[in-house]
């Protein structure tokens, strides 16, 4: 279940809003210059579907937000737990960093969980299938796929050497909830 969970970023053990209801996700994530949305197929997606069907499938909504925020270019990726070295592809993304361009992802299956900070807060937003989540540039933030990941995602670029990243040296990530995904779906 997609779902958002805000806290003070000196308290990572009681939330101050946690919520599923997608309305309040978006109100919450705007407000704070986040944007998240919720996109439907234009297609049918069977679950063989390569990169290009995704890419096909989604092509309205991928072509509106390309427009509207100047992304040049699309991808597709999917990691599983027989990802090759999946740990350290975790690792890669578990510490604050920041990117000089908007970091947007849409899920097309499974789960992952960005953590967004902002304004003496923490944004966790675990996104599943439908959900596109873009992060301002200059926004620090980080992304937690959890120890057996599982997920499709298109990321969207608009620098054409693509993803680049800069680390904040802020250690907060470590002293916030990791992602679990079998924790989140008993909650
Ligand atoms: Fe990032």
């Amino acid at each position: 279940m997609s779902e958002l969970t805000v806290y003070l970023e000196s308290d990572a053990h009681r939330p101050e809003l946690r919520t599923a209801d997608p309305v309040l996700m978006v109100g919450h994530l705007v407000h704070n210059g986040v944007l998240y949305e919720r996109w439907a197929a234009d297609a049918p997606l069977p679950a063989s579907t390569d990169g290009d069907g995704v890419l096909r499938a989604y092509a309205g909504p991928i072509a509106r937000l390309k427009e509207a925020r100047g992304f040049r270019a699309v991808d597709v990726v999917r990691v599983t737990p027989q990802t090759r070295d999946v740990a350290a592809l975790r690792a890669k993304f578990l510490a604050e960093h920041i990117h000089d361009e908007d970091e947007a992802r849409f899920f097309v299956e499974g789960a992952a969980a960005f953590y967004i900070h902002l304004d003496g807060r923490v944004f966790r937003i675990v996104c599943e299938a439908g959900d596109l989540l873009s992060i301002p540039a200059g926004t620090p933030h980080w992304f937690d796929m959890g120890a057996r990941p599982r997920f499709t995602a298109i990321r969207f670029f608009s620098r054409p050497d693509g993803w680049t990243a800069s680390p904040t040296g802020d250690t907060i990530a470590a002293r916030f909830p990791s992602f679990e995904p079998d924790a989140v779906d008993a909650a």
